[in-house]
């Protein structure tokens, strides 16, 4: 396990102590850590595309940095959560292992220190949302 992975786990398990929240609330892992511990290993530490694990793929993961840029200057916040979500397929994605998150996430539901698949999502697209390249 890198020095990153224990930080964050080190973060994780700080978050413990909150309880469950309802989905409109404050998550308990900000997204910026869920990012760091679900999505960098492909995407990335600053979302562009090149994890550690990049090269192991047949498709490189995309740059996240760049969703805006790439849709006309517009986040859509929808799609990206349901692509998040693996609810909705993209173009490209049958073809390699971009994990469904929501299934992983909604496995956690429940246990302490967990939020709802649905929080943890939204706290990872609105983190997206910030490192969008001007
Ligand atoms: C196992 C590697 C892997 C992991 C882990 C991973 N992704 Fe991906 N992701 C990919 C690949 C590969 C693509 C496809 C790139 C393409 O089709 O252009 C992709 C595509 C995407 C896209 C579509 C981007 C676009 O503009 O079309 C988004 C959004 C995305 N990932 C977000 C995430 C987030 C957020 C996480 C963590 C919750 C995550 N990914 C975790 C590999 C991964």
């Amino acid at each position: 396990m890198s020095l990153n992975k224990v930080a964050i786990l080190a973060l994780s398990i700080a978050g413990l102590a909150g309880q469950a929240l309802a989905a409109d609330q404050t998550p308990i892992v900000s997204g910026e850590d869920e990012f760091l511990w679900n999505c960098a290993e492909c995407h990335g530490f600053e979302g562009k595309g090149d994890g550690p694990l990049a090269k192991a793929l047949i498709k490189p993961p995309a740059d996240l940095t760049k969703i805006a840029e790439r849709n006309v200057g517009v986040f859509p916040e929808d799609t990206i959560a349901a692509m998040i979500a693996g609810k909705e397929s993209v173009m490209g994605h049958q073809s390699f292992q971009m994990p469904k998150f929501w299934e992983r996430f909604e496995r956690s539901e429940g246990q302490r220190g967990f939020d709802p698949a649905e929080v943890r999502i939204k706290a990872i697209v609105d983190y997206l949302k910030t490192i969008q390249a001007p």
